[in-house]
């Protein structure tokens, strides 16, 4: 080391290194591998080469850091402060501070180019920032008549020479546009390069940011994530009703109508497109951008919606044996898709496992990792078909179960999608089977003051999906519905609220303007809903040989809604520790949003959806059998053991409660006798 040459120590990577003096902090950092953002190539525009000097004695490293060790600001740091905002205190530029002396520097999350994404609570995995599309600054050589070179060519040869990317591509839309952003940037220009290997963008002087669209297409509801390429950030987020809905409200009669109608694929092909290009202004004008400013779009989907997105007739998807077009990942572009995006914009399919488990269960994989752990998990995406996963890191399994629409408030007398009035949450007592309810858009429980109050704009005008869980899961725990699932009519005698419907019974819920009340119907369509989507999870723990799971997840919008409890007292789910038991949230928008953000997530979902073994539950035997047994509450065979004994049903003897443990405990009394 000479006297002229300085030591610096980065952190947090802990990278450290010497250097001579007046050499760029950004050279240091990149010649260390320290993995710092710039967009402008160390001009002193973009600001996200920022980092922080550490003033003080660092005895670990043997180095006295302080501001004087790096060379004053200049006029580009001013320049930069007055145009953006003034820098912090001990932040600078990398690109403008020169090294001084020794020094240890501080990169801060902002400034790091495969930061952290910040997650929300639901949500498992972090996400490591690795787009696919990157933004690069340059200036290109101005037209002159001494070099008859293309425009294009002495944008590749700057790019090149300033980024060291070569052999680049240009979309022909890109190319239409090249000559007039050369020429109102002042033959500056920001480029979007996808792939590290075609140019898709390009914009006059220096663009700083870059948006993508996570997309979840689901039957019901399309939900869309827009992220800030730059930084990972979501930015707006947004969802409608699929408009698809007007062609039947679940997957099957769908592919009814495309089956009856000809046209009928093209129809629905074009609303959902057109359902994504409402949210893509909607995202755009919530963040104050222009939708040409989003370059990348990822999409899940189930496989229906994912072939009427792609323009494919679902057809084949309606009739064993349940054959896709392709289950590969897609790259394509939002031209081809008619996605008002950037004319340059690129698209990003997720491979789909099935023909009944699709891209939207690969990205509820790829949110919720179960290959990298140890222990059993089950997902559950609960929709009106249910896909499921069990597996660890050994082996994974996956099926789809037809449970129909009931949990979304379907087929059920007072049902009604979540929206205000619909009540969801239900609570009766055992002794005197009175009610207590709350109803979605008020947080006042029915029987609090001020309840009539907080409703009065919408009253209590049905029951959705999660509070007819919890309503025939509170009516078995206090007996009003048998383990058989029949409303004991004997306790009209008690209870005004037992009313007889024909031969059977309804439970009142709620007597006001309109009358909410649960019959023996509902409760029925709750069993067969409850039993497809139990007898699906058998059979993959049969097919994995265990028969019990460490975690389970409840993914999609009725999934992450229902307390796992109450699913649990029904039997939707096996037996499981219940704080094991929780909400994956839009599991499979998250996923969308990590391969968005994570290339290498891309690479990693192909792989495992190719390993995943699918189950085909209308071909296996057994599924029928444990759909029967699985009518019962919670289950006619299957024994609850961690559930009982946290959860109490008059009757039942420490807690056991099941058919299953009775006959058990039958067969002792008799031996013992
Ligand atoms: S690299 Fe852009 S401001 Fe430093």
């Amino acid at each position: 080391m000479s006297s002229k040459d300085a030591k610096i120590v980065f952190t947090p990577s802990g990278r450290r290194g010497t250097f001579p003096y007046g050499t760029p902090v950004l050279d240091a950092a990149r010649s260390l591998g320290v993995d710092v953002d710039s967009v402008c190539g160390g001009r002193g525009l973009c600001g996200r080469c920022q980092i922080i000097c550490a003033e003080g004695e660092f005895t670990k490293h043997a180095i006295v850091s302080t501001a004087d060790h790096l060379s004053p600001a200049g006029d580009v740091e001013y320049r930069y402060g007055e145009r953006r905002s003034p820098l912090a205190k001990n932040r600078r530029l990398s690109c403008q501070a020169l090294v001084q002396g020794d020094l240890v520097i501080d990169v801060p999350p902002e400034s790091q180019m495969h930061r952290q994404v910040v997650r929300k609570k639901a949500e498992h995995r972090d996400i490591t920032l690795d787009t696919s599309v990157h933004l690069y600054f340059v200036e290109v050589q101005e037209a002159d008549m001494a070099d008859p070179s293309g425009d294009l060519q002495r944008l590749l040869q700057a790019i090149s020479t300033e980024w060291d990317l070569q052999d680049l591509a240009c979309d022909p839309a890109v190319l239409r546009t090249l000559q007039v952003a050369l020429r109102k940037g002042k033959w500056k220009v920001t480029v979007a390069v996808h792939d590290q290997s075609r140019i898709i963008a390009i914009w006059p002087d220096l663009k700083r940011d870059a948006f993508g669209l996570a997309v979840d297409i689901g039957s019901t509801t399309i939900a869309a994530h827009l992220c800030n390429l730059t930084n990972g950030e979501v930015v707006a987020t947004s969802g409608i009703m699929n408009p698809q809905i007007r062609f039947g409200e679940d997957l099957m009669s769908r592919v009814s109508y495309v089956m009856m109608h000809p046209e009928g694929a093209e129809e629905m092909t074009d609303v959902v497109r057109a359902g994504i290009n409402t949210l893509i202004q909607d995202v755009a004008s919530d963040a104050g951008i222009a939708p040409e400013d989003i370059l990348e779009v990822t999409i899940a989907g189930n496989p229906i919606m994912h072939h009427l997105f792609l323009g494919i007739s679902p057809v084949e998807l309606g009739a064993a044996p349940f054959a896709l077009a392709t289950d590969a990942a897609l790259d394509l572009t939002a031209k081809e898709l008619d996605l008002n995006i950037n004319r340059g914009g690129v698209v990003y399919v997720l491979p789909c496992i099935a023909g009944h488990v699709g891209a939207d269960a690969a990205a509820m994989v790829l949110a919720e990792e179960p290959h990298l752990f140890e222990e059993m998990s089950l997902i559950v995406d609960v929709g009106t078909n249910a896909e499921i996963i069990l597996g660890n890191r050994d082996r994974l399994l996956a099926c789809s179960s037809p449970t129909g629409p009931a949990f979304e408030g379907a087929q059920i007398s007072c049902g009604q999608r979540a929206a205000p009035g619909a009540i969801e949450r239900v609570r009766i007592d055992p002794e005197t089977l009175e009610v207590r309810f709350s109803v979605i858009g008020s947080e006042v429980w029915s029987d609090e003051p001020g309840f009539a109050e907080s409703i009065s704009a919408f009253g209590v005008t049905g029951i959705c999906g999660s509070g007819i869980i919890e309503a025939v899961a509170e009516m078995y725990l206090s007996a009003v519905v048998s383990e058989d699932g029949v409303i004991d009519g004997s306790l009209a005698e008690r209870s005004a609220r037992l009313l007889p419907e024909d031969r059977t019974w309804s439970f009142v819920l709620h007597d006001g303007e309109q009358r909410i009340s649960v019959t023996q119907n509902d409760v029925r369509q709750i069993q067969l809903a409850k039993g497809a989507l139990y007898a699906g999870a058998k059979l993959l723990m049969d097919h994995a040989g265990v028969d019990s799971v460490d975690r389970i997840r409840l993914a999609g919008a009725f999934g992450s809604h229902i307390d796992a409890r109450y699913a649990m007292v029904l039997g939707l789910i096996p037996d499981c520790d219940l704080e094991h038991v929780e909400s994956a949230g839009n599991a499979a928008g998250t996923g969308a949003r990590i391969a968005l953000l994570n290339v290498a997530a891309r690479r990693e979902i192909e792989e495992v959806v190719r390993r995943i073994e699918k189950i085909e539950t209308a071909i296996e035997p057994k599924f029928q059998d444990y759909f029967v047994d699985a009518m019962a509450f919670p289950n006619k065979n299957d024994t609850f053991p961690k559930l009982f004994a946290v959860v109490n049903r008059p009757g039942s003897k420490a807690g056991a409660s099941s058919s299953a443990d009775r006959r058990t405990r039958r067969r002792r009394r008799s031996r013992a006798s």
